[in-house]
Parts: C-alpha cells; sequence; structure tokens
C-alpha cells in the first residue's frame, strides 16, 4: 500500500473520534503480541524510532512507498499518532522484531476503509538487510490473521506500485488475488505512477491457513 506506511500527515495535530464501530476486542487498549516461528510483532514503541529510521529510511525501501519521517523525532511522531489511532480503534501498526533481538526492523500496519473495519487496507516494509529471510511470510500470516480474526476484516486490500517487483512478488505469494491496475494512483516525486491492486478475501484466507497451517505450504 503505498499511501502508508506514513499517512496522514504525521505534523498535523490530531484530533481523536471514536468511530462508533462495533469491532469488539481488547485490541483497542494494547495490540496483542503475536509470536512466529522468525519474529515476534508488538505495538510500537518510541525507542522503536531510531531503528526504523535506519531500517525504512534509506532509498532501495523508500522508493516505492510513501515518503518515510526523515527523522527520528518524525519517526517518534508516528509512533505516537499510531498508538492515538490504535486507541481510537481505527489502525493498527506492528513492528517487526526478530527472534533474539529487541528493536523493530521494520512494520506491519492495518488501517478501516470503513468504519467496523470489514474493509481495510494494510502495507508493510522491512530493513532491505532482512529482505528474502522468510521474515516477511512469517509476519504477514500473523498480520492477515489479526485482521480476519481480531479486526473482523472480511476484504483484505493492498496497493503496490507496479514497478515494485518485491512488493508485488510479496502479495502474491501470500495468495492475494490481483484484482487489477489503478491507474495512475499514486503520486511519487511529482510523478503518477500506476498500482496494482490486491485483495485477500477472509473465506479465501481461512481455507489457505487450512493448507499451510497443516504443513503443506511453507
Ligand atoms: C515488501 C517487503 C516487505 C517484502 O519482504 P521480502 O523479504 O522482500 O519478501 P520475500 O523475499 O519474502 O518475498 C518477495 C518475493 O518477490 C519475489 N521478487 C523479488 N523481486 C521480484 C521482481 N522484480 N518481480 C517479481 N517477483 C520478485 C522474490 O523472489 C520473493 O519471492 P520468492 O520468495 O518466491 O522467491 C520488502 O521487500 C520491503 O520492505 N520492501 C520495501 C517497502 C515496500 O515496497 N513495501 C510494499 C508496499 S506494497
Amino acid at each position: 500500500m503505498e499511501k502508508m506506511p506514513y499517512q496522514p500527515d504525521l505534523d498535523r495535530p490530531m484530533t481523536i473520534a471514536k468511530t462508533g464501530s462495533d469491532v469488539t476486542s481488547d485490541w483497542r487498549e494494547a495490540l496483542p503480541v503475536l509470536t512466529g516461528s522468525r519474529v515476534m510483532l508488538r505495538e510500537l514503541e518510541l525507542s522503536d524510532a531510531a531503528s526504523l529510521f535506519a531500517m525504512l529510511t534509506p532509498e532501495e525501501v523508500s522508493r516505492f512507498i510513501s515518503p518515510p519521517p526523515t527523522t527520528v523525532e518524525g519517526f517518534e511522531r508516528f509512533i505516537t499518532w499510531a498508538c492515538a489511532e490504535r486507541a481510537a480503534g481505527q489502525y493498527a501498526c506492528y513492528a517487526v522484531v526478530p527472534h533474539g533481538m529487541t528493536t523493530a526492523i521494520g512494520l506491519f500496519q492495518v488501517r478501516q476503509l470503513e468504519p467496523g473495519f470489514a474493509t481495510a487496507e494494510w502495507g508493510f516494509a522491512i530493513g532491505s538487510e532482512y529482505w528474502g529471510s522468510g521474515m516477511f511470510i512469517d509476519g504477514a500470516r500473523m498480520v492477515v490473521d489479526f485482521a480476519i480474526e481480531t479486526l473482523g476484516v472480511r476484504r483484505l486490500e493492498a496497493r503496490a506500485t507496479v514497478a515494485n517487483g518485491r512488493g508485488n512478488g510479496a502479495l502474491r505469494k501470500l495468495g492475494a488475488q490481483q484484482e487489477g491496475v489503478l491507474r495512475r494512483s499514486f503520486l511519487k516525486n511529482g510523478v503518477h505512477l500506476d498500482q496494482m491492486l490486491w485483495s485477500i478475501l477472509n473465506e479465501e484466507w481461512r481455507q489457505a491457513k487450512a493448507v499451510w497451517g497443516n504443513g503443506v505450504l511453507h
């Protein structure tokens, strides 16, 4: 999702409004910790700002996504904003922490596209030294599962710039369905780029999970 992870404008003062959604879970109080085979996913902490700055600002990571904050302080403001949005029940952002480490090497986020999360959009970015390590798929499966089973997402969308080979490859590998091209939908460096639209439906996900959950697909 190219409009995330850094939207909306982080320098703008936040108004926190309850949505009136019927999502019932204490995830609004604090995100549950999710533990996979390679990574742990947990709530963002202010102390993640420096490592996220180091991981997500290099050109190879940020070239296809909205510009990340340009300072550690900017990441601190983003983390504060993310926690407030979670408390408001409209957004969830997970830090990716490899086993054996305490610092975040990336993030996954999910935002509602309508009150109540039935339709939502997700996005992700991790430091390039961890690409191809299996950490993405480990974390991604847990986040999709969290979105569907806890947030109540029925349709989970992702957008990836057509030229983003890894982003599109990662979504395909996860089992997302490619729905089409959103022409000239993403403004990057003054140029409007085409994006692929991907989706995962809750019933498809549950079927797929029954397969890989039994060790058939890794
Ligand atoms: C997107 C991201 C989180 C995926 O993590 P990752 O560790 O690179 O993902 P993986 O290596 O598990 O999967 C990527 C897949 O795309 C494939 N791939 C790589 N380049 C590709 C290309 N040019 N065309 C098609 N597929 C490609 C890889 O081979 C891999 O598939 P495989 O495991 O079957 O070989 C990571 O690349 C990233 O942070 N990128 C920068 C931020 C970003 O673009 N976010 C996505 C916005 S939608």
